[in-house]
């Protein structure tokens, strides 16, 4: 692979948002099986393979909207807003998600016993979660990681029937952009410590 593409793909890669209206579903299943690929080649130490995916149908996207629901409900109390706010809110937020062309979440491995071993395998699963968003992207398919409560909801837990010994790190938002927004970086020479 050229250099040069490595460097565009990675730096034209953004977080994705606001998704084409119409999209190819085959297209779509086609690009998420090959990420799923690229995120499996990511490293991991000991050769745990400690990522698991879980892609989202219309049926369990459709049980997901009420817990959806609840936690928009919750933000907006706690954020003090009134009844007609929360009420336009939360068919705003429902209506992005029920939209939101393909959903992915992705778990990683725990190890209470181990604290070193629950680490590293995180620390692999986010390699494989960046694998997975470039190779999206590599194939014009944009992608958003979104964290917060729906993750780890028992809810959610029990609709995608999640063991014990998994936590969900990502629920991956994907489809065709309808807008890229501009990406930009500190400059990097701040982040680097040169050592003698
Ligand atoms: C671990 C992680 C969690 C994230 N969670 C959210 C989220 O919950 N909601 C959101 O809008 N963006 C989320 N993002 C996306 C970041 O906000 C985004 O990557 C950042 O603004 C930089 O934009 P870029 O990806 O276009 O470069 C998350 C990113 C990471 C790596």
């Amino acid at each position: 692979m050229e250099a040069q593409h490595f460097k565009e793909l990675v730096e034209s890669r953004r977080s994705i948002y606001e998704f084409a209206e119409v999209q190819d579903e085959v297209r779509l299943n086609d690009s998420l099986d090959e990420a799923i690929a690229a995120a499996h080649w990511a490293p991991c130490h000991h050769r745990t393979f400690p990522w698991r995916f879980y892609t989202i149908g219309p049926t369990t996207r459709n049980a997901l909207v009420p817990v959806v629901k609840k936690i928009i409900q919750v933000k907006c109390l706690a954020k003090g807003m009134t009844d007609d706010e929360t009420k336009e809110k939360t068919e705003h937020k429902l209506q992005r998600f029920s939209k939101t062309p393909g959903l992915l979440f992705v778990s990683t491995r725990k190890s209470p016993q181990d604290p070193l071993l629950e680490e590293e395998d995180r620390d692999a699963t986010c390699c494989a979660i960046q694998n997975l968003t470039l190779s999206l992207w590599s194939q014009g398919i944009g992608s958003q990681w979104s964290s917060g409560p729906l993750l780890n909801h028992q809810e959610t837990r029990g609709l995608l029937a999640v063991p014990e010994d998994e936590e969900l790190i990502a629920l991956i938002k994907y489809g065709v952009p309808s807008r890229i927004h501009k990406g930009t970086r500190p400059d990097v020479k701040k982040f680097i410590s040169n050592l003698p």
